[in-house]
């Protein structure tokens, strides 16, 4: 029997999955890794911690599912998107990683305007506004401030891409994650000259850009030592961890949307035609299927809030199942209690680093339980926002299909169809990108055919949630409130940030 290796370089650490070519998940493994924040809005990695973890992670699944290294047929990754490995000319790295969360880069985002010659501009460039998080702001940032440390820059890769050359010794980038780092013509799938130039950066600090499906080469004599693997192995190219999610959801065709409620909340919509927003509120990739991209909007604080509410304004007082029940016991619309789930700035659709929560229109009728369904419904008003976003640019909206924590929640998942007033549908897996890119691994080498063929009989809808009609107005009501309370706010928002 065959096996897949998904390998998922993550933020909070590296999982690993192992499917047999039947479909099967085999096993699971993560092993954590560490995050430093030397400075508020910093966020940096050492790329060897993840080299490390993605050693140990391989090793533990070989040993503990008992397969031979032999029988894996294939390797693929997901990984964060936009974080930056900065390597010189030995392929050393130079500084630790400045991530896709860190926030340092305000200045340089305006730069890259400036020098793009406006938003317009950039974005029939790269399809795409300058956001902190992305690659691009990233490099300019190491420019200015630490030029000795850019003077060595031989290299720019992204995590993947750098556990990709320890596997290997091969440098590449695929085309879903060289989109996020603002320096690729998402329509041409190649490194923009024209923004490059603009930019004053060298198209040789970047590596070939391929296709996800495509291998990028074999498991070299050292790093078969270093894992457990078998020398020879082939590695293909694998995609960003919002690519890898829509493929290990299934989302490969037109009309299908995921919607996943983590610690952030990602709506991401299949296009088989690159239309960027003209106005940036919502991102456009490549997709890891290749000939086509997603949408996608970020809301930065979706399960979060959620989390925010249990411990922080409950001191930990109910467990999960309580807070569910709770919100249940609420009728839609919390009685005039909305919440907006800004605590940490919004990314899609206002893109307000100084945005933040509120409760708005408390009464002295309210009690906790309120509380609870209105952060519920607020978070879910977020990604609302996404979905009417990618309607606007004229993608289909077929099937929404729900994920992470929120869509556990029996009560979550009737918000979710009431305020989107569409069905939702459930996943019989939900083991994210690292699935995906096993999925890919299997596409590359040749295990399955196409992506249609991968994800037949492996992914199936397994539940339903038609969205109740007496609902749907009453959010569609309370939504238009929540929309226009942003843009009332917006100025006290920046007027707070200046007081912080
Ligand atoms: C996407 C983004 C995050 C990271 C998380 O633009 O910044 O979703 O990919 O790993």
């Amino acid at each position: 029997m065959g096996y897949l290796l998904g390998l998922d370089i993550g933020t909070s650490g590296v999982k690993g999955l192992l499917l047999s070519e039947e479909g099967e998940i085999l096993l699971t493994k993560t092993e954590n890794h560490p995050l430093s924040t030397p400075r508020s809005g910093w966020a940096e990695q050492n790329p060897e911690d993840w080299w490390d973890a993605t050693r140990k992670c391989i090793g533990g699944l070989i040993d503990e599912s008992g397969i031979d290294a032999a029988d894996i047929r294939g390797i693929s990754f997901s990984g964060q998107m936009h974080s930056s490995v900065f390597l010189d000319e030995n392929m050393e790295v130079i500084r630790p990683a400045i991530l896709w969360s860190d926030t340092r880069t305000s200045s340089q985002c305006q730069e890259i305007y400036n020098r793009a010659g406006g938003l317009e501009e950039l974005i029939s460039l790269v399809s795409n506004p300058a956001l902190e998080g992305f690659t691009a702001p990233k490099i300019l940032w190491l420019r200015e401030n630490e030029a000795e440390n850019f003077a060595k820059v031989s290299l720019v890769l992204l995590p993947k891409d750098y556990i990709r050359y320890k596997l290997t010794g091969e440098k590449h980038m695929d085309v879903s994650d060289g989109a996020g780092t603002l320096l690729m013509d998402v329509v041409k799938k190649d490194w923009s000259d024209a923004l490059l130039d603009k930019l004053e950066l060298s198209r040789d600090i970047l590596p070939p850009l391929v296709e996800s499906t495509a291998i990028t080469g074999r498991v070299t004599e050292k790093a078969a030592r270093e894992t457990g693997l078998k020398a020879g192995t082939p590695v293909v190219a694998g995609g960003a961890d919002n690519a890898c999610g829509a493929v290990g959801s299934g989302i490969i065709k037109e009309g299908r949307v995921m919607v996943s409620i983590g610690t952030s909340g990602v709506v991401v919509a299949f296009s088989r035609k690159a239309v960027a927003d003209q106005k940036g509120r919502i991102h456009l990739f490549n997709h890891s299927r290749p000939d086509s991209w997603y949408m996608m909007g970020v809301m930065l604080s979706a399960g979060m809030s959620f989390s925010w509410l249990k411990k922080s304004l409950f001191a930990n007082e109910f467990d999960y199942d309580r807070l569910n029940e709770m919100a249940s016991d609420v009728s839609p619309g919390s009685e005039g209690l909305i919440f907006l789930p800004y605590l940490y700035g919004e990314r899609t659709p206002h893109a307000d680093a100084n945005a933040r929560g509120v409760f708005f229109g408390i009464s002295g009728k309210h009690e906790q339980k309120h509380f609870v369904r209105s952060v519920m419904e607020g978070v879910t008003y977020g990604l609302n926002d996404s979905l009417e976003l990618i309607k606007e640019q004229g993608v289909e909206v077929n099937e929404i299909r729900a994920i992470g924590g929120g869509a556990r929640s029996l009560v979550w998942q009737q918000i979710m169809a009431d305020i989107f007033g569409q069905e939702i549908s459930l996943l019989n897996v939900e083991e994210g990108p690292a699935f995906g890119a096993a999925l890919i691994a299997g596409v590359g080498v040749g295990t399955y055919s196409n992506f249609e063929e991968a994800e037949e009989g492996i992914i199936k809808v397994v539940k339903t949630i038609p969205p109740r009609n007496e609902n749907i107005d009453t959010y569609r009501e309370y939504y238009s409130i929540y929309r226009n309370l942003y843009r009332s706010l917006k100025g006290d928002f920046a007027d707070l940030a200046r007081l912080e």
